[in-house]
């Protein structure tokens, strides 16, 4: 039975009554129109299509194929023993083999060209606890992280809600592709400086999710320089790295350390997750790579609040180490998504529409600005809005991605089947006829 509260008279702390997660943001609000009216080919195709969940379902085929012909991967293990083992294990260093499994996976996605020493890595439920731990241990309560725009609206949350850390938003724009500048980081920094806030770190996403396009060499060796001159830490978010199209079109973080003999390594940090290259969001895989003795330590002490289950780990340790099946899916995985987003791309250039160059991610950042009959943020909401009342499409406003300029929206194509996509694409075509 529910029980009625009327007037709440008894507290609550702080982070409980603060509005800091973000979840009164159109990024959500579109999700309700999805849950309320689910687009189905069947039972209900005139529902809402769901593109604003940056999911991967173009590979699980490949997923299902190896459990089928290893059914001993996902039991307890072989015989009580292991039942025992694994019901018991719950040591925050995690399963070495795991671990191990893990770092390989993460350079085989890097072409080989980075190591992982697992000894560093630091497993979490998700990049999502992984991005809050670290800011837990980069920054006190009112200092900031710097965070080039446009970004992923999760962050919000989990860099803000809880650590009670401010972001201060570095404003990219179209101009040169949303890329990074160093004006635009000088300038981030006098803004916190007018309004007398520390500033701890950079935290990077590449390739970056809302834009779905690696951040240049170039641009990193900058990024590199300029947090070792303000000394503050670099974080980098490379939870899309094997979702590049080819890995030769993605430098990592640790390349660029490795170039540099590791001098300035101690304030960098790689968070990483199986949610979108495996497409296992629901799994809560996520890894803290550190060249950071004590963020190692400190990270792994604090993992306890969110550890991986050990099935999962035993799960995964064999899969992940099989590598001819992790080279086949990360070769496979790619071409699927290369092939969708050509798809989606052609499909929008046919509506009249263009999107940045992207050249990896689930998703593409559509260039609607041209459409708008304000150029503010309340036009771009206002097309938004008639996008998922008329055409039955939830996407991505950009301005719930803190975007500066109006008329950019994000576009998720890796969620679906191909015949919804299309469905899809030719829903964005009649909308856009009507309008001409
Ligand atoms: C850039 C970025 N970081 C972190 C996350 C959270 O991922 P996870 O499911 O591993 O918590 C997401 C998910 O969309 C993301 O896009």
């Amino acid at each position: 039975m529910a029980i009625e509260i009327e007037q709440p008279s008894v507290g609550l702390s702080r982070v409980a009554v603060s509005n800091t997660h973000g979840e009164d943001s159109p990024y959500f609000e579109g999700w309700k129109a999805y849950d309320e009216n689910p687009y189905d080919e069947v039972n209900n195709p005139s529902g809402v299509i769901q593109m604003g969940l940056a999911e991967n379902q173009v590979s699980f085929d490949l997923l299902e194929e190896y459990l089928e012909q290893h059914s001993e991967a996902p039991t307890w293990g072989n015989g009580m023993s292991s039942f025992r083992e694994n019901a018991l294990f719950q040591d925050y260093h995690g399963l070495k083999a795991f671990r191990k499994a893990m770092a390989s996976f993460m350079e085989q996605i890097r072409g080989g060209r980075a190591k992982f020493d697992p000894e560093r890595i630091v497993l979490t439920a998700g990049a999502t606890a992984a991005n809050e731990l670290l800011t837990f241990i980069l920054a006190d309560p009112g200092d900031a992280l710097l965070v080039p725009t446009p970004y992923y609206p999760g962050f919000d949350r989990d860099l803000r809600w809880r650590t009670g850390v401010k972001i201060v938003p570095v404003h990219c724009n179209s101009s040169n592709n949303f890329q990074v500048t160093l004006q635009a980081l000088e300038d981030a920094c006098n803004e916190a400086q007018a309004k007398n806030i520390k500033v701890r770190g950079l935290l990077i996403t590449n390739p970056s999710n809302p834009l779905g396009a690696t951040v240049q060499r170039s641009v990193l060796e900058e990024i590199l320089d300029f947090v070792t001159r303000k000394n503050i830490h670099l974080v980098s978010d490379e939870i899309y790295s094997g979702s590049v199209f080819s890995s030769s079109e993605f430098t990592s973080i640790a390349e660029i350390l490795e170039a540099r003999k590791f001098r300035q390594a101690e304030r960098v940090h790689i968070v990483y997750s199986l949610s979108k290259d495996l497409g296992l969001p629901g799994f809560r895989v996520g890894t803290i790579y550190s060249y950071n003795d004590q963020v190692v330590t400190t990270a792994r002490r604090m993992s306890s609040f969110s550890l991986v289950s050990s099935q999962t780990q035993n799960l995964l340790a064999s899969m992940l180490s099989d590598t001819k099946f992790t080279k086949n899916y990360i070769k496979t995985n790619r071409e699927r998504l290369r092939k969708r987003y050509e798809m989606i791309i052609e499909g929008l250039r046919k509506a009249g529409i263009e999107c940045l160059k992207g050249n990896g991610g689930l998703f593409c950042w559509m260039n609607l600005s041209p459409f708008l009959e304000n150029p503010t943020r309340e036009g771009e909401l206002a097309l938004w809005n008639s996008i998922v009342e008329e055409a039955k499409l939830n996407i991505s406003p950009g301005s719930s991605c803190h975007c500066s300029e109006p008329g950019w929206f994000r576009v998720c194509f890796a969620n679906m089947s191909e015949q919804t996509l299309e469905v899809a694409l030719k829903r964005i075509h009649d909308f856009m006829k009507k309008r001409n």
